[in-house]
């Protein structure tokens, strides 16, 4: 299987090292708006080919992998689904939109692309699948971070809202996941990841919480329906090349690729 890895960053670089140590991988084609990084995570392995855009190799790719950013998502997604290759998003978030989302859903369906979407930083989503399947009356999500993963958040800074000068545990947003995952766009895809699986981005409930004290970052999914109920708490340590992202995502895009390589669906 050729590869092709968009975003060479936190997630981007560790998931191309453990991508050029699968046999079923043969080339890993590596793309990122900052050249230098690319060329960085290229020079670290034995089947890298740096590419300056995504469309450079896309006849030779058989599965894009987006983990750069919303907007990066929303570029390639419907390029990639269009010519028919399998893609793997990151940035979930980018999926809010829902002439978009139908958009490039409907391009997939034409041309028998898969679009794979990794469970990230959250643990609980094999329940919300199953148990959507079914009725479900309420989904919500509390997500629990430290000051560092929320520097540089507009919705803050406009709020003049300095999250470094907090100084006890303080709920900065309670909403649904429509909202959140504009106003967050870095912090909560899993806020996405959830609203896909579950109930919509209209009816799932946000709130995001700001504390000072903690070490990890964490979420809380809550759902309740048919099948009865499920509370599941995941404590994340952030990567130390990035606060805002939990090692956990990484993990999650790595064991997708494994599956996806490997064809095995445990746990499916
Ligand atoms: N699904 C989840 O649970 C989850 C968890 C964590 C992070 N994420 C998302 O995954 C994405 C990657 O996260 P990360 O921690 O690796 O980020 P990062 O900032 O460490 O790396 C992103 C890389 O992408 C590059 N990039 C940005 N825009 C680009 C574009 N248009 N084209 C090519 N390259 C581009 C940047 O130069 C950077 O090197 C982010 O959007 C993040 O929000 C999702």
């Amino acid at each position: 299987m050729r590869i092709t890895i968009v975003g060479c960053g936190s997630i981007g670089s560790k998931l191309a090292k453990a991508a050029d140590a699968m046999s079923e991988v043969k080339r890993i084609y590596l793309m990122d708006k900052r050249k230098e990084v690319a060329e960085r995570v290229a020079a670290t392995l034995n089947k890298g080919i740096i590419i300056n855009s995504v469309e450079e190799e896309l006849y030779h790719t058989d599965l894009v992998i987006e983990a750069a950013s919303q907007e990066a998502a929303k570029e390639i997604l419907p390029k990639v689904v269009a010519r028919g290759v399998d893609i793997m998003i990151m940035s979930v978030g980018s999926l809010v939109d829902d002439e978009f989302r139908s958009m490039v859903f409907e391009k997939a369906r034409v041309s028998e692309a898969k679009v794979y979407i990794p469970t990230g930083a959250l643990c609980g989503c094999d329940g919300l699948r199953s148990a959507s399947t079914g009725g479900l009356d309420e989904v919500e999500l509390i997500t629990m971070k430290g000051p560092k993963s929320l520097l540089g958040v507009e919705y803050m800074e406009s709020r003049g809202i300095d999250v470094e000068k907090i100084t006890e545990k303080t709920v900065i947003y309670t909403g649904y996941a429509r909202e959140a995952v504009k106003l967050f766009p870095r912090n909560i895809n899993v806020a996405a990841t959830v609203s896909l699986l579950g109930i919509g981005f209209d009816k799932t409930k946000v709130t995001v919480v700001v504390d000072p004290e903690i070490k990890s970052n964490s979420h809380e999914l809550r759902i309740r329906g048919e099948f009865g109920n499920m509370t599941c708490h995941t404590y994340n340590y952030p990567e130390p090349d990035n606060p805002k992202t939990s090692h956990l995502a990484t993990l999650s895009a790595i064991s997708a690729l494994k599956r996806i390589v490997r064809n095995e669906w445990f746990g499916i």
